[in-house]
Parts: structure tokens; C-alpha cells; sequence
């Protein structure tokens, strides 16, 4: 049907006869000439109908825009002061010799030659497959598929299968709901959609492959954000004897490939690695954006005998913890910004943000420094946080002071908004890796350990003695990449030894039948000869969206669903008829 695509025309091609076939982006109708811009998924070319040919112009004049065409014409230069300097194809245009209207449009709900930025998701998501013809959203798809074809292209050189596992599966502890698929062969009873492929890829460890990888689809029913969705995409990986040394070098060196092939981009050698504690020691988070040069600073021990229990009781409790942020230049923050930050850091639990400003320290000591706190600090504390957070004359200082989970919560958060909204980040890529994990969290609320990854994780060798008596204190075999504060990648060196599974299931409070029943098989596996393995998996589609500039992870999504995790193109979810339900042994009993 077509000889070209529209984005390829250009001066090379002068007085040769081309087809094309696409889009109306615009039609224009200018003293007796029509131009139309015509669209395919390579750009743009300029087409003009000529009132000498009746038939044809007449045809031309009926088009609008998003009618689907075929164009047959000569490549002609532009006249002299018409060239488009904008348009790759600027210098040429197609005379239209030949016509054909393939389809019609009604108006579209959007204009897509003049596109605002303002036009709602919801309506965008509703007509996706208009929304998908913009050029920004192909250019993010077309770099997915780069972004995978790279991805197993490098795999496959490296030795790894790419090997398929069931949708329709059992439950994989990952940490959120799990999404149910009732059975009508077995009525009552119900297959989890997978969260991860976790336990299959250790499966296919045990069953000899060595190397696996899938590009996989996991689902998980949790609250959504700009980086969560429901369904979302898995870059899957699991290896057999190797270590955490080997297995994160072989995929720092995949992501370094990655970033050089598809954006040119030359990322550190090797990536950086932080410890869990140090991360949330410096920067609140084990997800920090490096990018951002402000650190956290502890004081708790300047505030001890302070007569100001907002600071004294989280000084004085083993789990509180006060730290200190310094915003150079904050000293010209207002009120109002302040403010603003302090309902900022409430969002994360915080019951205030103390803060001194720094007029004037240099020349007038504490009398240059303001704050609604001053008079609750004696000389040596005051001196202490000035010289340990290092602040000068014209900086601002914050203070969080609560259970370290809030602290580090809060002014992690601040830290990161500070740095990008007062124009201190950094530009570019800083990526890290996050290593010594804790294995455990206690959970208050429920009295319980969990897992802080998942309850295949292996503790580290010289600790396992500790598993029993001291929980809270062993670390784990786990990494988690992290790419400008976000984690783009979890995984960890796994148990492989059935009877250290079973205690971490014990310390978890799965009973042993519990165990059995959910997890039976793997732990049976683990009895015929498993090798020590371990692996990892990305978050393709966060991946995308930063390797895009996209600014959530719908924008690199085809389909992706709303925040309430529906899809506003097919209505999904949607009731089903009565006979299906009366099939799958099931009747709808809403709450009221
Ligand atoms: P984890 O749960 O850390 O590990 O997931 C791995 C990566 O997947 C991405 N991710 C998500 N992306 C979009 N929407 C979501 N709801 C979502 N949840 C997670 C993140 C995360 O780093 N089986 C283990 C991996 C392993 O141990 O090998 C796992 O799934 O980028
Ligand atoms: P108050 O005594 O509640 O009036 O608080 C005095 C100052 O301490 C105010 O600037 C509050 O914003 C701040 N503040 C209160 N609670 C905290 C907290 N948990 N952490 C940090 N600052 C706080």
C-alpha cells in the first residue's frame, strides 16, 4: 500500500513518486490550495492537492482531521521561504497526484494537532487509542521495546532462557492482596494471580537451568501511586551459583548497557553501594535520590538534658530518633513556606518542624539565629547543632523529632522536595545499590515479625545462629537497586536449605501445617538437591518512565488503569451475568 513512511521524505527524494498511507494530522486551506499534514507513527509530511486536478481537490476537501488515507504523489522541494525548519520533512512536500479515503473519523474528543497539556487523563485514557497516536506517547512505547529488546538481547549473550511460568497460580507472599480467579472445575475454590514469578524461578533453579529470565507480568492489589499500578511489568531473574558479588556486577553491567545503548548515557563503574542502615542514617529513606546534596544529621545526644520534651522524649527513647536538616540559602524562607512544609512533613506523621534560621551567627552568635525553639536550647546544644550540621549565615535548619519510622519518614521526604523545589538536585543518573538489610520488621500493630522482603530471602551465613534469639538483628542476602529515589530493582541471594526455611517461616508465625499447605511444594523441592541461587527483579515499567522523563508509569504503559484500578477503555471491572456466576458456584452478597 505505501512505498515510504511520511518522516522518511526528504531532499534525496526529488521528483520521485511515493505512497504513502496515514493519518490527517490538519487540514488548511490557503487561496485555492489545500495542505494537509499527514501523519504516520515516523512524523509528519506536508501533501498538497491542486485545484488543477478537479477530481482529486474535490476529494480533499472532505477530509478532516484523523481520516485514514493512502497518498500517491511527487517529492517536490518547497517553495523559497516555506521551508519548515521544525519538521524533518520541512524542505520537501508531496504534490497529490492520487487520493484515496481508506477511513473516516467522527471529531475527535482531543485535537491532536494542537494538543494541550491540560486535557484530563480520565479523557485520555477513555480514547487511549487516540491518545497513543501523539508522538510523545509512541516515542515512550518505541523506547520500551527497545528498552526489552536490549534487555534480552544481553541476556540471551549472557546465557540466560527465557522461560514462561503460570498466570493462573497459588498465592506468592510479595506483601500485598493477592488478585483471586475463581475456579468453576473446583467450585469454591479459587487460583492467586501471581505477584511475582518467585517461586517458580527457584523452582526452575532446582530443576537445573542455571540462568532464567521472563519479562513477566505480576499483579498485586494494592493502593496505587504514580509508580504502583495493579498490573505491571517484571524484568525476571534467577541464577544458580552465584553470589551477591557476581550476580549484582553481571546486572550493573546489563543496566550500564542499557543506559548507554538506548540513550547514550554512561553510568558509574561500578554502581555506589550503600548499607541500609547508613542510608537511613543520611538520607531517611533505602530509597535515596542522590541527586539531592542534603544530608540528615543526628542529635539526639546534644538534646538530652534540653527542658523541651518535643525533642527530650524521642532523644531519650531507644526507638526515637532527632535529626537535623540544613537548607542552605533557607534563611529566606517565609512564614508561609514554612508553613507549607510543616503540613508537607504531616503527611508523613510528623506533629511539627521545629527550625532555626541562620541570620547571623558568624558576627552575633545566637543572637542572630531566629526560631520558635531558641529558648528551650541551652548554649552547648545550640553550639553543637550549629557545628555539626555545619550550617552558615543564611542557611535554615529543620528538625524532626519523633519515632525514628516518622523521622526518617518525614524529613526523607523534605529532604528530596527541598532538593528539587529549591533547585539543589543535581542533573543525570545516580544510581546505587542498597545491601545489608534487615531480614525482619517488627510490626507493632500486630505484635509479629514480617519479612522486609520477602520470606524466601536468605539471612546472612555467620548470623543464621541468631535467626531464634535475636530477629530483629540479622541481616539478610538482600540488594535493591535504586535509580534517583526510585527502587527500580529488589531482589537477594535465597534459602536454599529446607530446614532454614522452615524456621523463618516459624518466626514469621507460619505454623508448620500453614507452611504445608502454602508452601508445601517448595519446601519439598528444597529436600531433592537445590542449588544455593539467588536473583533479582526490575520494575520495567518505572525503569521506562524514568528513562522517558515520563512522569508516572501510566504515561509508559499501553493500557494502564486509573488510580482506582479500573480501566476506563473497557469498563473493566464490570459486573458479570448471572449464569457465570451461577457456574463458578458464586452469588454477590453486598455489604452494606
Ligand atoms: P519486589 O516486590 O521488590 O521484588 O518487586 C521488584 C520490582 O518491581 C517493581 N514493582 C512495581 N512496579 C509497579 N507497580 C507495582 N505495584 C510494583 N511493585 C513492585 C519495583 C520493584 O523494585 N520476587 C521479588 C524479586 C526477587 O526477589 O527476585 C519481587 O517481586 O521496581
Ligand atoms: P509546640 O511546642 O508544639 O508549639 O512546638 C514548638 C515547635 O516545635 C514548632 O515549631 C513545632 O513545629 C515544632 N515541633 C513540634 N513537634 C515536633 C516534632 N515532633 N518534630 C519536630 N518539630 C516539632
Amino acid at each position: 500500500m505505501r512505498s515510504h513512511y511520511c518522516g522518511e521524505l526528504h531532499a534525496g527524494l526529488l521528483d520521485e513518486t511515493v505512497r504513502l498511507a496515514g493519518w490527517v494530522h490538519r487540514r488548511r486551506d490557503h487561496g485555492g490550495v489545500i495542505f494537509v499534514d499527514l501523519r504516520d507513527r515516523s512524523g509528519l509530511v506536508q501533501v498538497v492537492f491542486d485545484p488543477d486536478r478537479a477530481e482529486i481537490f474535490a476529494l480533499a476537501e472532505q477530509l478532516r482531521s484523523e481520516f485514514v488515507v493512502a497518498v500517491e504523489g511527487r517529492v517536490r522541494r518547497r517553495p523559497d521561504g516555506t521551508e519548515n525548519p521544525h519538521l524533518p520533512t520541512g524542505e520537501v512536500e508531496l504534490l497529490g497526484l492520487g487520493l484515496r479515503v481508506l477511513n473516516r473519523a467522527e471529531t475527535p474528543p482531543f485535537q491532536l494537532d494542537d494538543y494541550h497539556t491540560d486535557t484530563s487523563e480520565e479523557v485520555r485514557l477513555r480514547y487511549r487509542y487516540i491518545d497513543l497516536r501523539r508522538p510523545e506517547m509512541q516515542h515512550r512505547l518505541r523506547i520500551r521495546s527497545r528498552i526489552t529488546a536490549t534487555m534480552r538481547a544481553f541476556l540471551d549473550a549472557e546465557g540466560f532462557l527465557d522461560i514462561e511460568t503460570p498466570i493462573l497460580t497459588k498465592s506468592t507472599p510479595e506483601g500485598a492482596r493477592d488478585y483471586l480467579v475463581p475456579s468453576r472445575v473446583h467450585p469454591g475454590e479459587f487460583y492467586a494471580l501471581p505477584q511475582s514469578p518467585q517461586l517458580f524461578k527457584q523452582l526452575l533453579m532446582m530443576s537445573g537451568f542455571d540462568r532464567y529470565y521472563q519479562i513477566a507480568r505480576c499483579f498485586r492489589d494494592e493502593d496505587l501511586r504514580a509508580d504502583r499500578q495493579p498490573e505491571f511489568t517484571q524484568l525476571d531473574i534467577e541464577t544458580s551459583f552465584m553470589d551477591e558479588a557476581e550476580l549484582t556486577g553481571l546486572m550493573e553491567r546489563m543496566i550500564r548497557t542499557l543506559f548507554q545503548q538506548v540513550l547514550g548515557v554512561d553510568l558509574p563503574d561500578p554502581f555506589p553501594r550503600l548499607t541500609y542502615a547508613e542510608a537511613m542514617r543520611r538520607y531517611g529513606s533505602d530509597r535515596p535520590d542522590l541527586r539531592v546534596p542534603l544530608e540528615l544529621v543526628d542529635v539526639a545526644d546534644l538534646l538530652g538534658e534540653v527542658d523541651f520534651k518535643v525533642f527530650a522524649g524521642p532523644a531519650a527513647d531507644p526507638e526515637g530518633r532527632v535529626a537535623a536538616l540544613c537548607l542552605p540559602g533557607g534563611a529566606e524562607l517565609s512564614r508561609k513556606e514554612i508553613d507549607d512544609y510543616t503540613k508537607f512533613v504531616g503527611i508523613y506523621g510528623a506533629k511539627g518542624l521545629a527550625y532555626i534560621k541562620v541570620n547571623e551567627w558568624a558576627a552575633q552568635g545566637r543572637e542572630g539565629l531566629q526560631s520558635p525553639i531558641l529558648k528551650f536550647l541551652p548554649d552547648a546544644a545550640v553550639t553543637g547543632i550549629m557545628a555539626r550540621t555545619g550550617a552558615q549565615d543564611g542557611d535554615l535548619i529543620f528538625f524532626g523529632a519523633d519515632k525514628a519510622n516518622v523521622v526518617n519518614e518525614a524529613i526523607g521526604a523534605l529532604r528530596t522536595k527541598l532538593g528539587h523545589e529549591r533547585g539543589l538536585a543535581e542533573s543525570g543518573w545516580r544510581p546505587l545499590w542498597v545491601v545489608d538489610f534487615p531480614m525482619f520488621e517488627h510490626d507493632p500493630s500486630t505484635g509479629r515479625w514480617v519479612a522486609l522482603h520477602h520470606p524466601f530471602t536468605a539471612p546472612k551465613d555467620d548470623q543464621l545462629e541468631r535467626l531464634e534469639s535475636d530477629p530483629g538483628g540479622v541481616e539478610s542476602r538482600a540488594y535493591d537497586l535504586v535509580l534517583n529515589g526510585t527502587e527500580v530493582g529488589g531482589g537477594s541471594i535465597r534459602i536454599h536449605r529446607e530446614e532454614v526455611q522452615r524456621s523463618v517461616f516459624r518466626l514469621l508465625k507460619i505454623s508448620d501445617a500453614d507452611a504445608e499447605a502454602r508452601f508445601g511444594f517448595l519446601l519439598n523441592a528444597l529436600k531433592y538437591g537445590c542449588p544455593p541461587h539467588g536473583g533479582i527483579a526490575f520494575g520495567l515499567d518505572r525503569l521506562v518512565m524514568l528513562m522517558t522523563g515520563s512522569p508516572s508509569i501510566r504515561d509508559v504503559m499501553a493500557f494502564p488503569k486509573t488510580q482506582t484500578a479500573s480501566c476506563l477503555l473497557t469498563d473493566a471491572p464490570s459486573a458479570v451475568d448471572e449464569a457465570q456466576l451461577k457456574e463458578l458456584a458464586l452469588r454477590i452478597k453486598l455489604r452494606a
